[in-house]
């Protein structure tokens, strides 16, 4: 909202990632029924579908799977988004379009496609660990070592997901990662997934890419132009995190049907979480942390049902 794009529709909700229990299917609904606890990914046009509600509605057909016992609804919830951005991101197929003028794929491997689990090898880098599921991705691709950017608090929080170096940003700014990343391995480094995208860490992040690698870039290119490889290979790919658009289908579609089994094997775990107090009231208190960076290592969850109005 505050970036000004996406919600342009009054009456609008909202919220992008829910979980929850099903309370009525439409006709034809096979692969969900009534009482299953699901997560999904919405789409807030129009309003009824907007995850900042109590009740809404989830496209039975894309994005949606039931979640595995092991998985609360606070951590189920964390999940659509940031596993969409980063499964699209790195596993797009090659030639796929890629919508709202974004653009590239890197065309590896899913790690649940046949030949995909430990299929890569030699170093990746994940510029802000903390924030994003790419580690433990890229750990079941195979690559290693996985080196990552991060405060050093969340340094155990990153090394449990998979990564086997954790380059504290606070200490070694943006510019000087090549150097810090070269005394950790002189192997070529063919995959960045920069789950931050500043303008230091895209530039690091190209300069540390070896000819012919992929940078996955979560907000606008500022080096390169997404789908024009340059003229050593390198591939730069500015991923869009939802699985509603048909030009995503393809993967998002592989990645749903696998995450079930992935998540109640634990091979992908959720980000930890922290639940908001007050239901829908804490949301625009959780925004303004984000805006000021005040939220470190933790995805946000507000709970509707726990909403309180100044009525009652
Ligand atoms: N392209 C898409 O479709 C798409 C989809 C979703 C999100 N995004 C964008 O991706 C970005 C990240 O979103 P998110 O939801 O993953 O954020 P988030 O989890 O809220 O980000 C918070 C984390 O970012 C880390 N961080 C902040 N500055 C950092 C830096 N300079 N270097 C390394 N880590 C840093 C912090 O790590 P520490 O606590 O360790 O300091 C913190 O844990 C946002 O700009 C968002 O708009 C894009």
């Amino acid at each position: 909202m505050k970036a000004g794009y996406f919600n342009d529709e009054f009456p609008g909700v909202s919220g992008n990632d829910a979980a929850g229990t099903v309370e009525e299917v439409g006709e034809g609904v096979t692969n969900v029924k009534k009482g299953d606890r699901v997560l999904f990914q919405c789409w807030w046009k129009p309003a009824d579908r907007g995850a900042f509600q109590q009740y809404c509605l989830a496209d039975a057909a894309t994005g949606i799977a039931k979640i595995p016992a092991n998985l609360s609804f606070d951590e189920a919830a964390t999940i659509p988004s940031g596993f969409a951005t980063a499964v699209i991101g790195l596993y797009g197929e090659r030639e796929a379009p890629m919508p709202m003028g974004r653009g590239g794929r890197t065309g590896l491997t899913a790690p649940w496609e046949a030949t995909g689990k430990g299929t890569y090898s030699g170093p990746a880098l994940v510029i802000g660990g903390a924030s994003s599921v790419a580690i433990q991705l890229l750990k079941l691709s195979g690559y290693s070592p996985i080196i990552t950017t991060a405060s050093a608090h969340n340094e155990a929080y990153c090394k449990a997901a998979g990564a086997t170096h954790v380059i504290d940003y606070h200490k070694v700014a943006y510019p000087d990662l090549p150097a810090a990343v070269a005394q950790i391995t002189s192997a070529a480094v063919s995959v960045v997934y920069d789950a931050i995208s500043l303008e230091d860490s895209q530039k690091a992040a190209w300069q540390i890419l070896a000819s012919r690698g992929n940078l996955i870039v979560t907000l606008p290119p500022v080096v390169g132009k997404a789908g024009a490889d340059a003229e050593d290979g390198k591939r730069l790919v500015w991923t869009f995190g939802s699985v509603h658009d048909p030009a995503n289908h393809t993967v998002s579609d592989a990645m749903y049907r696998a995450l079930p089994g992935l998540l109640a094997e634990g091979v992908i775990k959720p980000n930890a979480i922290e639940v908001l107090p007050g239901g829908l009231a804490g949301i625009s208190g959780g925004l303004e942390r984000l805006s000021r960076g005040n939220v470190s290592g933790v995805k946000l969850v507000a709970r509707p049902q726990e909403t309180l109005y100044s009525n009652e």
